[in-house]
Parts: structure tokens; sequence; C-alpha cells
């Protein structure tokens, strides 16, 4: 039988900054992605197989009127994003350790979660685990523009945008840790190369392609 683990025993990059923030998440997501994350969370979803899916770091449930007819289970750390979010089944979790039976999932759902987690490697592992075999994964994230011109030019962006609009919404550091965030992983094309799930696609979306999705199958 599978436990989850305690808080003590899994400290998080991000502790504490999406408590702080629960509250003006999703508008500053809404005015910071131009209206569009909704749009590029809708673009991995179409190319998820049918049935039950598990929304990893759901967060508030913002996926949630685009997840359709499936049968959405939310799993995240904080207690604060799950309390004001939609889905029915919410579970208090991490990625590194998922607290469901192997196989029992059809589809995982992940957006804007990755550069967040204490381990991808570890994560990967457990979507290949509760995901059936031919199940398939779709994973949203911010990070840079693959050109290192833009990369640079996106860098010096988001160190002005971020921290103000923290400073502006009473949260300076926790929107100084999101700036941060965004060089922490490599490329998604090189982050999912090696791992335990197969990739079927990767694309690029956003202002010069900061943002990606991309495709993994449990073959
Ligand atoms: C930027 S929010 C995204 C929320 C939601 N997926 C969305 O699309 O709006 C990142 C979420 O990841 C969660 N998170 C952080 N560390 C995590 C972990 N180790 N496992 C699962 N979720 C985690 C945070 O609590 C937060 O709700």
């Amino acid at each position: 039988m599978y436990s989850a683990p305690d808080r003590v025993t899994l400290p998080r990059n991000s502790d504490g900054v999406f408590t702080e923030i629960a509250g003006t998440y999703d508008l500053i997501n809404k005015i910071l992605s131009f209206g569009q994350e909704q749009n590029w969370r809708r673009r991995a979803i179409a190319k998820l197989p049918p049935g039950r899916l598990l929304d990893l770091g759901s967060g508030t449930g913002a996926a949630l009127p685009v997840l359709g007819e499936f049968e959405v289970v939310g799993l995240d750390p904080e207690a604060a994003m799950l309390s004001i979010s939609p889905i029915r089944q919410k579970v208090v979790g991490y990625g590194e350790r998922l607290p469901f039976p192997d196989g029992s999932f059809d589809a995982v759902f992940s957006a804007y979660v990755f550069r967040n987690l204490t381990s991808v490697d570890e994560t990967l592992a457990e979507i290949g685990r509760v995901l059936r075999p031919g199940g398939k994964a779709a994973i949203v994230d911010l990070g840079r523009p693959r050109n290192q011109w833009l990369a640079r030019i996106h860098r010096l962006g988001s160190a002005l945008v971020l921290p103000t609009i923290g400073t502006l919404v009473g949260s300076r550091d926790s929107y100084s840790y999101l700036h941060r965030s965004l060089d922490k992983l490599a490329p998604p094309e090189e982050l999912y190369a090696d791992g335990p799930l197969a990739v079927e696609s990767v694309w690029r979306m956003g202002v010069f392609g900061f943002v990606y999705g991309a495709i993994l199958v449990n073959e």
C-alpha cells in the first residue's frame, strides 16, 4: 500500500510562495500571459487520451474549464490553492510521491508546475508509475526562449516586470522567486530526452517561445 510522505521529509523550492499568492495567482497569470495561459493548457490537453486524468500541481483548478469530459483528480501540496479549486476530487500531495496505485490514470496533465518541483526525475518516475501502459502526460511550463539573445532580453524583462508586479500586489519576494525559477531547468528538448517516458512531441508557444508543451508516453 502506498503512503504519502509528510511535509518535513519533502521540503520544496517554492515553499510558501503559492500560499502567499493563491488569491492573486489566476488574475496575475492572465495578465502576464496576455490572456493566453488557458490556450496553452488547451493545446496540450487536446493531445491526451480520454478517461481518468491527474492534474498534477492543480493549484486553484484553473485548468478545469478546459478539461471537458475527463474524470479529474487534482493534486497539490498547497491546501490554500486547493481550497479555492472547483475540482471535486482533490488530494494534498506531492508530484514526487503520488498517493495513487500503479496504472490508475489514463492521462496526467501538469501546467506551470515543473520548475517548482523538488525533483523532476522523481516526479517523472511517479507519473510513469501511475499511468497505464499507453497513457500519456502533457506538461506545459514556462522557461526561456531557445535563442540565447532572445533569452537574455526575456531574462531582463522578467527581472524588471515580475518584482514590480510583486511589489504592487504586496508579494515582492514570491514574484522575484517566479523570475528566478524561469532559469532553473534545462530546456524541455533536453530535460525529458532521457527520462522514463518516451517523448512524443515538444512545441514552443508565447513571446519568443518562452512557453513549452510536451507530450510524454508510458510505452
Ligand atoms: C504556478 S502554479 C500552477 C497551478 C496550476 N497547475 C495552473 O495551471 O494554474 C504551481 C503549482 O505547483 C504546485 N507545486 C509546487 N511544488 C509541487 C510539487 N512538488 N508537487 C506538486 N505540485 C507542486 C504549487 O503548490 C502550485 O499550486
